[in-house]
């Protein structure tokens, strides 16, 4: 006979007991939210050292407070992206609308496998992904799915490619690979794409590394080389890869360039846009991806510079039937014909077989907003990256050198109060005041490398950012800065 339900699961599904921890955490969050944009906590990036940060874990999870409790915890320790003064990593700073979308979403839990599971939001997923896309100029007949991280959305782009470009007698996804097929990409380009190749099974000399100029875009002469080379190796490219923007330092590829040269050879154009493809919503930014309606793919992640909260990237093909081509399984469970190109059941299309309801996430943008808000946010952003720039250029003669004048919202740049004779050293104080920065600092920053240099990074994606945000962010560092310089 069946026990009764156990205490336990009456509590967990309780809608009572759900009402009223939903009014205490979302209280809760309300002044996160308030402090964030008041900027009242000491740092938005709250440091500590990762064994400090795990070992306070072991303690604390060993002495359960409730939900509610950890949730205050979790807000607190938390790095602070709706604060004005968070200016490190890429990820969105979401519309605090997300947030009570995701509640809806996860109360539903819809996976998005197979229509069944989840109709309306795969319904939305293939009307927003036609609709989207020819926002993004693509010309009608077009479409995508959506998938979790533009990470997954380059792979599965790059399988696409393979199938569609392979050039082998055998079909690499029913039997195997031959290894010798290549991609052509940017030396700047984000580190996934490289990794994707070589998931495919091409390893690192599958990956054609094109020069770039010294606004880091690829060059024709780049692309040849990296071509020429790729051929006399035996090997065979498949597609070439436009980055809109890199990582790094947020530079536009040339996409007519690159579009140019692949249709010439007959190969894939994917345009990885993870973080800048949004610029097209922008009439004042809209050049900067000029060419990447001549993409037969595209990666933009709505959970980048569009509000939503991560994982959401958009995987557009120029042709809605391309989407078929990375997989072709049978899953008898789930549908029963793998070659029926049924658009409803996403798994056929989507490397994740459940996946949460992504498209909830972005039609309620666009039914709050409408598309003019990633229009807006991205002149918000860029228009920070500008004046950013502006300000270390004003700021030169305290030793504030600017990397190259952005181009997004991605600003790199570093301090150096006085000559230090190499670039080893150079490169050990940049690296020496960022960690102290980040132990100490009110606002957020990383690093990367390129050209050898060390150089502070800024991605501003918080458009409540303002210049007096940006100028403290400047003086903190040249307080920080002479007092290394004074230890010597
Ligand atoms: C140009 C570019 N491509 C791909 C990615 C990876 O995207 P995701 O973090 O969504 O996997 C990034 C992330 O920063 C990126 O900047």
């Amino acid at each position: 006979m069946l026990e009764p339900l156990h205490p336990l699961l009456r509590k967990a599904y309780d809608p009572d007991r759900f009402a009223l921890l939903g009014k205490e955490v979302l209280n809760d969050l309300v002044i996160h939210l308030n402090e964030a944009q008041s900027r009242s906590v000491p740092q938005s990036m709250p440091w500590t050292h990762p064994e400090e940060e795990k070992k306070h874990w072991e303690t604390r999870l060993d002495r359960p407070e409730g939900l509610a409790a950890l949730m205050r915890e979790v807000i607190r320790r938390s790095n602070g992206l709706q604060d004005p003064r968070y200016m490190g990593h890429q990820v969105a700073v979401p519309f605090p609308d997300g947030a009570l979308v995701g509640m809806v979403t996860d109360m539903l839990n819809n996976g998005g496998a197979v229509y069944e599971m989840g109709p309306t939001n795969s319904a939305m997923e293939e009307v927003l992904m036609s609709r989207i896309g020819e926002m993004m100029g693509l010309a009608e007949g077009c479409g995508g799915i959506m998938c979790h991280g533009g990470t997954l959305a380059n792979l599965v782009a790059l399988l696409a490619a393979r199938r569609a470009h392979g050039g082998q007698a055998r079909d690499a996804w029913r039997d195997g690979d031959d290894g010798m097929g290549a991609v052509l990409v940017s030396d700047q380009a984000h580190y996934c794409v490289d990794r994707a190749v070589r998931i495919m099974g091409w390893g690192k000399e599958g990956v054609g590394l094109v020069a770039t100029d010294s606004h880091h875009r690829m060059t024709r002469e780049g692309l040849e080389e990296s071509y020429a080379a790729m051929q006399a190796s035996g090997r065979r490219v498949v597609a070439v890869v436009g980055s809109a923007c890199t990582t790094s330092s947020g530079a536009f590829d040339d996409l007519n360039l690159a579009a140019d040269f692949a249709r010439e050879r007959g190969l894939w154009f994917h345009v990885d846009g993870a973080h800048g493809a949004p610029a097209v919503f922008s009439a004042r930014h809209r050049q900067a991806v000029a060419g990447m309606e001549r993409a037969d793919s595209i990666a933009m992640d709505f959970h980048k510079i569009m509000g939503v909260p991560a994982l959401c990237t958009g995987l557009f093909y120029a042709r809605q039937e391309d989407s078929f081509l990375p997989f072709t399984q049978a899953a008898e469970y789930l549908w029963s014909d793998a070659e029926d190109p049924e658009w409803w059941n996403f798994g056929k299309r989507t490397f994740e077989c459940t996946k949460r309801m992504l498209s909830t996430r972005v039609a309620a943008v666009l039914e709050e907003y409408g598309p003019e808000i990633w229009g807006v946010l991205v002149d918000r952003l860029f228009g920070l990256g500008a004046e950013l720039a502006d300000l270390v250029e004003s700021r030169r003669a305290n030793g504030w050198e600017l990397a190259m004048r952005p181009e997004a919202n991605i600003v790199c740049f570093r301090l150096l109060p006085e000559a230090l004779g190499s670039l080893k050293a150079e490169n050990d104080f940049t690296l020496r005041l960022r960690q102290k920065h980040l132990e100490v600092g009110a606002h957020y920053v990383v690093q990367t490398r390129f050209g050898g240099v060390v150089w502070l990074r800024c991605t501003l994606m918080n458009p409540l950012t303002g210049a007096a945000d940006l100028n403290a962010m400047l003086d903190a560092f040249e307080g920080l800065a002479a007092g290394l310089a004074n230890q010597g």
